[in-house]
């Protein structure tokens, strides 16, 4: 996702019904109405999921942070043209794990889609613990990985028909690369966060939703 070409393919992407469901899911957290609520937004790439949670929650405000300087310009357009929004959504330019993130500071933690483009999840659950607050809910909402390459093949042709062969490809090596439930519960557990739980959410995602330790 680092090229201007990939960050512009997948921002022009039809992501509707995932990230409507990312925004379902933060409901059904019962987060209240997250007044002077500060969200993290870990990997926002374009910044549609940061649009829509400010969008939803208008007492709230999101640092938003990828890695990819091509997305976070497509997220500085898409921000532009919703000044309402805009002033409350501050865009950094780094990596995980960040020395430009605070600890315990964060009211919420959010994340989609990233998991599976890290080398070592571990750095996205250590991110979590550490830049949250005691208590701070949590969603992190990515795909899962299909159990046979011929249901892989049947949700590229179900979920990415008509889309560029940039993003089918994507798609597909994402679906492969991705983490079956299992694995992120391992995964948790080893980062001493057993209090989140991972859920089946769609025929291609799964979620990781709770609270921090308190
Ligand atoms: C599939 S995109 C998801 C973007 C966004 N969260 C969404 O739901 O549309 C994954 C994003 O994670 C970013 N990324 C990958 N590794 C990262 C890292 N170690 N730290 C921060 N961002 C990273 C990529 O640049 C890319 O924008």
């Amino acid at each position: 996702m680092d090229s201007a070409e990939q960050a512009l393919a997948y921002a022009e992407a039809d992501f509707n019904a995932s990230n409507s469901l990312f925004i379902q899911l933060l409901q059904r957290l019962g987060t209240g109405p997250l007044k002077d609520a500060v969200a993290l937004d870990i990997g926002c790439g374009p910044a549609d999921i940061c649009i829509r949670f400010l969008r939803a929650y208008p007492g709230a405000s999101c640092d938003a942070l990828d890695g990819s300087q091509p997305m976070l310009d497509l997220a500085r357009t898409a921000l532009d043209a919703l000044p309402g929004i805009a002033s409350r959504c501050r865009l950094i330019c780094d990596t995980i794990p960040s020395r430009q993130l605070p600890s315990a500071h964060y009211d919420l933690v959010l994340s989609n889609s990233l998991l599976h483009h890290l080398p070592d999840p571990k750095v996205l659950w250590q991110t979590i613990r550490e830049t949250g607050k005691p208590g701070a809910p949590v969603l992190v909402m990515d795909l899962m990985r299909p159990a046979s390459a011929a249901w892989a093949e049947a949700l590229v042709a179900t979920y990415a028909d008509g889309e560029p062969e940039i993003l089918r490809t994507d798609f597909r090596n994402s679906l492969f690369a991705a983490f079956e439930p299992k694995e992120v519960t391992e995964q948790l557990s080893e980062a001493g966060l057993s209090c989140l739980e991972v859920a089946v959410v769609s025929d291609r995602h799964l979620a990781v939703m709770g609270r921090l330790p308190a």
